[in-house]
């Protein structure tokens, strides 16, 4: 298994590009999957969740051609041809890997459909809790079973069904949930409508809309109405912020330092990671290239002497799964950082409650766990360790984050995890411990086949 070894730099001067946005290339996938023709997709992420879930729609007869590929993980560039909403039964179990937001969100597309399918994920994925798509969606009339060792867990068997819309009230803030749901609608007569607590991204929202399939929308009610064809349409993703964030965050706590990332999805359901490091004291300015669906642009950031903050409620769904590097940032600043009301950490990929506790205590930092959340102390000169991350890639990517800070070595083990999100992540590791500066010393080599 492949560990990073991670010490201590003083600056970072440098400005790069980080890959295609995680949650845009999942519905890039599924919605040019399901257009009316050929679309080019550029910029998609070539991680293995992503990929998978690319994979699982060409089992259900939307086949692509890569363009431009990254070598050993998948492609960059691709055109996926469209099935006009009729899919076709796949041959075999589709497995999600290690995605929640690809089970979650490919349970909504098979639940409407004539044929059965079966959805499996890695150990990390079974363990996870699906009543909360299955729920809704048994509602609509699917008939899916969850037969896992623990209950309301993947496996799931999905059998034909013919949906009828709901007006479904989600108990927990998730764009994951709201997106199955809507999914599932695009195969119901009629219209679906999904209430959110609070916000939570909304990319589903905006990349209907590119794919001429609108939703409405009134306060927190999203609907939608089902039988319209997405219309074929060529889409760039973003780079990722949740990627774009641990940088954002080694530049942040470093005086001196000036970072530039370029072409950043900057939708507004996703940057309160700027937020919150310009509470923390960070400089930051972002300037936007293109304000239409998916607004992107440039995010500079310079470096300062943080303090502690504390993250509001209304803020968590926004930077949910940027926690563990803030965490990793308030350790350092002056003054505690309060982060609560953030239960779903604990379904994360791990529980990331307990995982990010336990690392930052093996470094050095003072940390209160709750049920919710945690409370940083902040104020830590932290210590090289030897940190597990549990087979999680934000957690791995955090921990090699708070080893830049650390006095001595910080291994961090088992890090294969990394590629589910962000392939080139220890590159650009390495490339930032050697001082590197330019866009080249960042990039990996390609493949072009076209
Ligand atoms: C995602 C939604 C969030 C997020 C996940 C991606 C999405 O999950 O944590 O990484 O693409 O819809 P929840 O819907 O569980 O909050």
């Amino acid at each position: 298994m492949s560990d990073y070894r991670v010490t201590a730099i003083s600056e970072i001067n440098a400005s790069f590009r980080v890959p295609g946005d995680k949650s845009m290339s999942h519905r890039a996938a599924i919605l040019g999957g399901l257009s009316d023709g050929t679309c080019l997709i550029r910029n998609f992420l070539p991680s293995e969740d992503c990929v998978n879930t690319l994979n699982a729609m060409r089992a259900l007869g939307a086949a692509y051609d890569v363009i431009e590929e990254l070598p050993g993980f998948g492609p960059l560039v691709l055109r996926l041809h469209g099935r006009s909403m009729k899919l076709s039964a796949p041959a075999a179990p589709i497995d999600c890997g290690n995605s929640g937001t690809g089970m979650r969100l490919l349970a909504g597309l098979l639940a409407g459909q004539e044929f059965s399918s079966e959805l499996f994920g890695d150990e990390s994925l079974s363990s996870r809790p699906m009543g909360r798509v299955t729920i809704p969606l048994a509602e609509m009339g699917a008939n899916i079973e969850t037969r896992g060792g623990k209950p309301g867990c993947a496996p799931l068997f999905i059998h034909p069904a013919k949906l009828r819309p709901i007006h479904y009230q989600m108990p927990v803030a998730s764009a994951q949930v709201k997106s199955a749901v809507l999914l599932a609608g695009m195969f119901a007569e009629g219209t679906t409508t999904v209430v959110q607590p609070a916000d939570t991204r909304d990319h589903t929202e905006r990349m209907l809309a590119g794919f001429g399939v609108p939703t409405t929308r009134e306060g927190q009610s999203i609907s939608l109405v089902g039988g319209q064809v997405p219309k074929a349409m060529d889409f760039t993703v973003p780079g990722d912020i949740s990627s774009a964030a641990f940088w954002l965050v080694a530049a942040a706590v470093r005086p001196g330092s000036r970072l530039v990332l370029k072409d950043v999805g900057l939708n507004p359901t996703r940057t309160a990671i700027i937020d919150v490091l310009k509470r923390m004291g960070a400089e930051i300015n972002v300037t936007v290239s293109d304000d239409r669906g998916e607004p992107i642009g440039d995010i500079e950031v310079r470096g300062a002497k943080l303090t502690g903050t504390t993250i509001r409620e209304a803020e968590v769904p926004n930077l949910i799964d940027e926690i563990p590097v803030i965490a990793v940032a308030a350790a350092t600043a002056d003054g505690p950082t309060s982060i609560r009301n953030a239960r779903e950490l604990r379904v994360k990929e791990t529980d990331r409650i307990a995982t990010v506790v336990g690392n930052l205590r093996a470094m050095g930092a003072e940390v209160a766990e709750f049920d919710d959340g945690m409370e940083v102390t902040g104020g830590a000169s932290l210590h090289g360790a030897v940190i597990e991350s549990h087979g999680d890639h934000r957690i791995a990517m955090a921990f090699a984050i708070a080893g830049l800070s650390a006095s001595g070595e910080t291994i961090i083990r088992n890090t294969a995890c990394v590629n589910t999100s962000y392939p080139g992540f220890a590159h650009q590791l390495a490339a930032i411990m050697r001082g590197a500066g330019a866009p080249e010393d960042f990039a990996l080599p390609t493949i072009s086949h076209s």
